[in-house]
C-alpha cells in the first residue's frame, strides 16, 4: 500500500478493516503490526476495567474490541443503576479521570439522562472506557424541552441546588443559542493526549529548531511544549482552557526544570497575542480544527507553521496542506497537516 493509499485509508477510517496480515510500511513503520499492538492494549486495559467492575458487584458486557483498531477506546455496558458505582470503581481504582464539567453538583441529574460517561486514564497515551447503559430518550415535548441533557453539563456550571431549576431556564436558553452563534469549545468528550511517541515526528514535520517560539493550542497536560523545550531548547507557551489541565501542565514543565522555557496560560489560544509564535501545534477534533486553522493562518505572523494532528478526515472548506503525512510508531498511528502562513 502506498503512502497516499493510507493516508486515505486512515482518513476514511478504513484501517480499522485492514485484513489480517496486511503491511504498510512508510518511514519504517508497519500500520498492521502497529494497529495489532494498539488492538491488544486495548484489550488488556478492557479486561482490568471489567475486572475491577465485577470486583464490585457490577453486571458488565464488554463490547469486543475491533482487532486492527487504532483507537485506544473501548466500551463496556451497564445497568443504568450501576452507573455512578462503576465511574466512581474506575476513578477510584484505576486512576481514570471524569471530566470536571458534570461533578460540579449536577450528578444526580446526569445520571438519570446520560446514556453512557466517557472516562480517561492518560500516561504515554490515552485510554477512553465508555461506560455505557439504557436510558429511555424524553418523548413528550415538555420532557424534551426541560429537562437538561449532557450538552447541558458542558455549557452550564451550577451547584447542586442550581439543577432543580434549571429546567425553567433550559428553553430560553435553547432559544438563545438557536439565534446566536453556540459555544464551540464546550463538549463532554474527554480530554485526549497526543500518545508520546508521536511527539517526535511531528515536532520534525514542523521542523522546530532553537530559535522558534512553539505554541501549542490547547496544551492539555503539557506533553508537546516540555517535549519540544527539551528536544530543541526552544521557547514554548501552552494555551488550554481546563484549570486542572493548566496545573497539571505547570507541574509537568516545573518538573522538568523548564520554567525559564516554557509558559502555560489559561486561556483561549485562539484569542491570545500569538504575534511572537512561529509554530503552532493543534490537536484538536475536527469541527474546532475547521474554525482554529483559518484563524491561525490569519493571526500568526508569515512563515509561522501550523502542524495539526488528526486520524479523521478534515473539513474540505480548509485550505490545502503544504505538507500531509502519516506517522505511524509502535503504538499509534495519526496523520499529520502542515500549513505555512503566507
Ligand atoms: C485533544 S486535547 C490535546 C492536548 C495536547 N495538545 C496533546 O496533544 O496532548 C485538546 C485540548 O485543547 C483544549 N482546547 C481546545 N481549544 C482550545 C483553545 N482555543 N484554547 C485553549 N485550549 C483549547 C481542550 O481543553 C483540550 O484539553
Amino acid at each position: 500500500m502506498t503512502s497516499l493509499r493510507l493516508i486515505q485509508a486512515i482518513e476514511a477510517g478504513t484501517v480499522d478493516r485492514l485484513p489480517a496480515g496486511t503491511r504498510a510500511e512508510v518511514d519504517g513503520g508497519r500500520v498492521g503490526d502497529t494497529c495489532r499492538v494498539i488492538a491488544a492494549s486495548v484489550e488488556a486495559e478492557q479486561r482490568r476495567v471489567v475486572e475491577a467492575l465485577l470486583n464490585c458487584s457490577v453486571a458488565v458486557t464488554p463490547r469486543a474490541v475491533p482487532a486492527l483498531r487504532q483507537r485506544h477506546e473501548f466500551v463496556v455496558s451497564i445497568d443504568r443503576a450501576d452507573a455512578p458505582l462503576a465511574a466512581a470503581t474506575l476513578v477510584e481504582q484505576l486512576g481514570y479521570r471524569r471530566h470536571p464539567e458534570w461533578t460540579a453538583g449536577a450528578d444526580r441529574s446526569f445520571w438519570a439522562t446520560a446514556h453512557e460517561v466517557a472516562l480517561t486514564r492518560t500516561d504515554a497515551t490515552t485510554f477512553v472506557a465508555r461506560l455505557r447503559w439504557a436510558t429511555p430518550r424524553p418523548t413528550s415535548l415538555p420532557a424534551r424541552l426541560f429537562r437538561p441533557t449532557p450538552a447541558d453539563w458542558a455549557t452550564v456550571a451550577l451547584p447542586t441546588w442550581g439543577w432543580r431549576a434549571y429546567g425553567i431556564v433550559r428553553p430560553l436558553r435553547l432559544l438563545r443559542e438557536r439565534l446566536g452563534d453556540p459555544p464551540d469549545h464546550a463538549s463532554l468528550e474527554p480530554f485526549l493526549a497526543t500518545p508520546t511517541s508521536l511527539i517526535g515526528p511531528l515536532l520534525d514535520v514542523a521542523e522546530v529548531d532553537a530559535h522558534d517560539v512553539i505554541a501549542d493550542i490547547g496544551c492539555g497536560d503539557g506533553r508537546i511544549v516540555v517535549a519540544a523545550a527539551e528536544r530543541h531548547g526552544c521557547r514554548a507557551i501552552g494555551f488550554e482552557f481546563d484549570a486542572g489541565l493548566v496545573d497539571a501542565a505547570r507541574r509537568r514543565v516545573a518538573a522538568a526544570g523548564l520554567d525559564a522555557h516554557v509558559t502555560v496560560v489559561q486561556g483561549d489560544g485562539l484569542a491570545s497575542d500569538l504575534s511572537g509564535v512561529s509554530v503552532a501545534m493543534l490537536f484538536v477534533p475536527p469541527t474546532v480544527a475547521a474554525r482554529a486553522v483559518p484563524v491561525l493562518l490569519r493571526r500568526l505572523p508569515r512563515g509561522a507553521r501550523i502542524v495539526l494532528h488528526e486520524q479523521s478526515r478534515l473539513s474540505t472548506d480548509l485550505p490545502e496542506p503544504d505538507r500531509s503525512e502519516p506517522i505511524i510508531t509502535a503504538d499509534a498511528v495519526t496523520v499529520a497537516r502542515r500549513w505555512t502562513v503566507a
